[in-house]
């Protein structure tokens, strides 16, 4: 049998190595009656996490699934969540009488999932959702509206409209966590690659996002990545990887994300299979990376999210800073200064240095003073692809 590897895509089902201990840990913190910031760089799995979630509730809960990456408008936003939330409803029928009520005397065209439609005027899909709660009837169990991408929505208005817009849309969604009838029926998680605190802080609203409890997905520990090989990826498979080979395989990814374990096995299989190979070596593994690292649709994007993340200088000053460091192995905080200092962004340049550790392209764990890339298979495919 070949196999059993996921790439790209949210890892669902059998592709899903579950990690109970954090699984049971959000609940607890959902069961507390939290609203929840899943907060972890790109591609750790976050979205597998609210896939998971959604497949496997808890009893009285109901999860809710919905991604707002496109989105760039706050009644957009409202519009799209309130759809979601309309789709719960069993039957327009029984509902949409009670819904003529509650909107009034406004004359309604349309009511479907897609939203109402009301003569002559745009509705403020904010108010119509706070109304679709108050006669949402869960039998006493619990609605929890996952929201995947939020950070990237926020960043959207900000930038398609303004900060004042951005800032006010935050408010609102703390408005709707507070408001009476939804914190009896309704819980939030927001989750996104781009790190909604840094968003957050660029537009001095630290204080709307203040009451959600943030939880760190960390990478896999080698226990779980080794599990995650023999017991997912392997399993029923005819290629066998010795515990030596996966010792190089891990000193070779570092940063353990399930994602490169996934896209380095995929390629070990191929190159075993095509080759009718009898064993994977450490030389088939370091091939296997750098055929990888040439899947241009999987790391382009990291380098597309930090083109409309930054702009101008900003840019220029991110790329100079990954490109000494997949060129040198670390960057000083020293050099780093200059780099801003060069650009005229010494006001904000921590700013964008804290977006690039909270997105997984660089850490200074080991000493504060010098930062390097989490992972070298992201290091090699920069230096390789984008710095030269
Ligand atoms: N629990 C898991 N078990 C197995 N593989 C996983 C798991 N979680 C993630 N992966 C692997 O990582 C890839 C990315 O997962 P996912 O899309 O959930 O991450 P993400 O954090 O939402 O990424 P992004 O920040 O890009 O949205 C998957 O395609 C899969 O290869
Ligand atoms: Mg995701």
């Amino acid at each position: 049998m070949p196999i059993n590897t996921i790439v790209g895509q949210a890892a669902t089902g059998d592709n899903f190595y579950n990690r109970p201990k954090l699984i049971n840990d959000i609940w607890r913190i959902i069961k507390s009656g939290s609203n929840l910031l899943l907060v972890a760089p790109r591609r750790v799995g976050k979205t597998s996490i609210l896939y998971y979630l959604q497949d496997n509730p808890e009893e009285n809960f109901n999860p809710l699934y919905l991604i707002t990456e496109s989105v760039n408008d706050e009644n957009e936003f409202f519009r799209k969540l309130y759809g979601h939330v309309f789709e719960l409803l069993d039957g327009i029928d029984k509902f949409s009488q009670r819904i003529k009520n509650l909107v009034g005397k406004n004359k309604i065209s349309e009511i479907s999932k897609n939203g109402l439609k009301i003569e002559g005027a745009d509705l403020n899909y904010y108010d119509a959702l706070v109304k679709l709660f108050e006669v949402l009837d869960l039998d006493g169990s619990k609605l929890i509206i996952m929201i995947d991408e939020f950070p990237e929505t926020v960043e959207n208005i900000k930038r398609d409209n303004n900060e004042i817009d951005a800032l006010r849309f935050l408010q609102k969604n703390r408005e709707l966590r507070h408001s009476t009838v939804v914190k009896e029926k309704v819980q939030f998680i927001y989750a996104g690659s781009i790190g909604l605190e840094n968003v957050v802080s660029k537009i001095n609203a630290s204080s709307t996002i203040d009451d959600l409890h943030s939880f760190n997905v960390p990478p896999f520990t080698k226990k779980e990545a080794r599990e995650l090989i023999s017991e997912m990826i392997l399993k029923d498979s005819e290629m066998g990887i010795k515990e030596q080979q996966i010792d190089f395989l891990f000193e070779k990814i570092e940063w353990l994300i399930p994602f490169y374990i996934q896209l380095i096995l995929d390629e070990t299989y191929k190159l075993y299979s095509y080759e009718e190979l009898n064993e994977v070596t450490n030389e088939v593994i370091e091939r296997a990376i750098d055929k990888s690292i040439q899947h241009k649709l999987y790391f382009d994007l990291w380098l597309s999210r930090l083109k409309t993340s930054f702009k101008g200088d900003e840019f220029s000053f991110v790329k100079a800073v990954l490109n000494y460091a997949s060129e040198h192995d670390t960057i000083t905080s020293a050099k780093i200064y200059d780099y801003a200092e060069g650009l005229n962004i010494t006001d904000m340049y921590k700013d964008i240095v804290n977006t690039l550790v909270y997105d997984g392209y660089i850490n200074n764990s080991d000493d504060p003073k010098i930062y390097r890339f989490n992972s070298p298979i992201l290091k090699r495919w920069w230096y390789k692809y984008v710095a030269n």
